[in-house]
């Protein structure tokens, strides 16, 4: 099967949130939000980014039609308040999400926006979400099994064992 495509700046809806893909003018937001130690701390590179590094980051993202990255955005504020998204390897979509604004965590946003993104991935016939995951990321451990994930065989977790991968499977 070939990987399937997103439209880039798609935008989707549930009771409480919208998401809408990412635009240079997020560049802001995106970099301060992955900044934060809280959110770097447990990320494969585990530093805060520049902006240069996000711009070339970004201009690759635009150029790769298997990934999709979504500004999530609080439907009675109005306010962004953290990103969801990832890439396709295959029939796997690859996941990361971050609650960047502190004071949006707790109140299940992220499985909340997690569902709008499964929804769409089951319309793209993608077989499975997976996420990598650092075994102390107690927060995104938990998120992600309200999800619905399920943690896999530690023999075929990450090759760093201070990870484990966790897996969304659709019926
Ligand atoms: C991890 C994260 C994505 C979860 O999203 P969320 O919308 O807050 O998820 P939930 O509301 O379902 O809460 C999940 C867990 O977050 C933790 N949490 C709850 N309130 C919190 C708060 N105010 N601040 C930080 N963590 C909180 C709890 O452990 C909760 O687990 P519980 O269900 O056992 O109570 C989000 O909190 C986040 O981005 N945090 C940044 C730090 C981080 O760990 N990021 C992941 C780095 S890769």
């Amino acid at each position: 099967m070939n990987s399937p495509k997103f439209e880039k700046f798609a935008t989707y809806e549930s009771e409480r949130l919208n998401l809408r893909g990412i635009t240079i003018g997020d560049a802001d937001n995106l970099v301060r939000w992955r900044s934060h130690e809280d959110v770097y701390r447990y990320a494969l590179d585990p530093r805060p980014i520049t902006h240069t590094e996000h711009a070339t980051w970004f201009s690759k993202y635009m150029k790769n039609e298997q990934s999709y990255r979504a500004i999530i955005t609080e439907k009675i504020t109005g306010k962004d308040i953290g990103m969801i998204g990832g890439e396709c390897e295959g029939e796997v979509f690859v996941i990361s999400t971050n609650i960047g604004e502190p004071e949006f965590r707790g109140m299940g946003y992220a499985s909340e926006a997690t569902s709008i993104l499964i929804s769409l991935l089951k319309k793209k016939n993608v077989s499975k979400i997976r996420a990598n995951i650092h075994k102390d990321n107690a927060a995104t451990i938990s998120y992600l099994c309200k999800s619905g994930f399920i943690e896999k065989d530690l023999c075929n977790s990450h090759d760093n064992s201070n990870y484990k991968v966790m897996e969304y499977t659709f019926l």
